[in-house]
């Protein structure tokens, strides 16, 4: 029987993930810790910790003397927006909180730890050939955000002793419409979301160097996120010395003017207006993921497209 434990086991991926982990290890132990306690996501754990990694001293006192198998760090601040108003809220929630959590893992010998990094960690792309990002990729988070996760990411490659993955999300999206899991944001600031909920596309910028002027992203359903932690963990559980980074993205690019179009053929029946804006602080051209590692090392593969992740939004 395994024992994992989830950080942000209530967040958006954290309580998708705390699903697909009893799917694939059904008699699993989960032990959850949140700073926000949803009484309608406590089914999907057996025990939960209400805790700030930043304050409070981490105990896994559910899972006390008995092995813990993998720790999930999900837990953080995640707007780009806020952390360039309050840098200092989120260097010290999302570093901080992390080195205790890793320090605590390191005294009580966790085996595997896979933390939830980002694709914001490349910064803004060099190249004016927009390639693909890969691993090799040196680090240059632009934003205060993406700098607290390469923070976290330089800490974690130098940890010896148990077993490290840092997964690159590219943009999380989509939902478990079978388990009725959703993003909850407050506020919303995602694209895909946004579309979804109203009728007018707001786009921040149109005279980006891409092929129509407007940024490309890379698409990733949270159902194949959850995958590539299964495939993560499987790795880590057959391997020794693993410590390294791994880009979880489908390797296709979707500009937002492709985006709205799809969003407007597949949920509001062809009724959108557009509206232009200035573009928005942060933003880069281009995120798109090479996504060889994850292929040849997790053998992990993503089975879901742009229209399947927009058909779960409407469900
Ligand atoms: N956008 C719009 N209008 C909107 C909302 C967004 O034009 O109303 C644009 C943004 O400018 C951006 C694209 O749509 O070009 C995607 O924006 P999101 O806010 O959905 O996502 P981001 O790419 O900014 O960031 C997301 C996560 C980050 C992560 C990054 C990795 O929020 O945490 O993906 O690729 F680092």
């Amino acid at each position: 029987m395994k024992r994992f434990v989830v950080t942000g086991c209530n967040g958006y991926i954290g309580s998708h993930m705390c699903y697909e982990l009893k799917q694939h290890y059904p008699d699993c132990h989960i032990l959850g810790i949140d700073m926000v306690e949803k009484e309608h996501l406590s089914h999907l754990y057996d025990a939960f910790e209400h805790a700030d990694l930043s304050r409070d001293v981490f105990y896994l006192s559910p899972f006390s003397n008995q092995p813990i198998d993998a720790i999930f760090h999900f837990a953080a601040f995640i707007s780009v927006e806020e952390g360039e108003r309050d840098p200092w809220k989120y260097y010290f929630n999302n570093v901080v909180g992390s080195l205790r959590l890793i320090k605590e893992a390191k005294t009580v010998r966790v085996p595997n730890f896979i933390f939830s990094s980002t694709a914001a960690v490349y910064g803004e792309s060099t190249s004016k050939l927009f390639g693909h990002l890969s691993e090799d990729r040196p680090m240059n988070a632009f934003s205060v955000y993406g700098k607290t996760k390469q923070m976290v990411e330089e800490v974690l490659s130098n940890v010896t002793g148990m077993n490290v993955i840092r997964l690159r999300y590219f943009n999380a999206c989509g939902r478990n419409v079978k388990a009725n899991l959703y993003e909850e944001h407050d506020p919303e600031t995602h694209l895909i979301p946004l579309l979804v909920k109203n009728k007018t596309a707001k786009i921040f910028g149109d005279d980006f160097p891409t092929k129509d002027g407007t940024c490309i992203r890379d698409y990733v359903h949270v159902i194949d996120i959850c995958r590539a932690h299964i495939d993560a963990y499987r790795y880590m559980s057959e391997n020794t010395d693993v410590n390294f980074a791994v880009n979880i993205g489908t390797g296709h690019g979707h500009s937002v003017k492709e985006v709205v179009e799809k969003v407007n053929q597949i949920i509001h029946n062809g009724e959108m207006e557009i509206e232009y804006l200035p573009r928005r602080d942060g933003d880069v051209p281009y995120l798109v993921a090479d996504n060889g590692v994850a292929r040849d090392v997790l053998g992990f593969g993503p089975i879901h497209t742009l229209d399947t992740i927009i058909k779960s939004m409407k469900e």
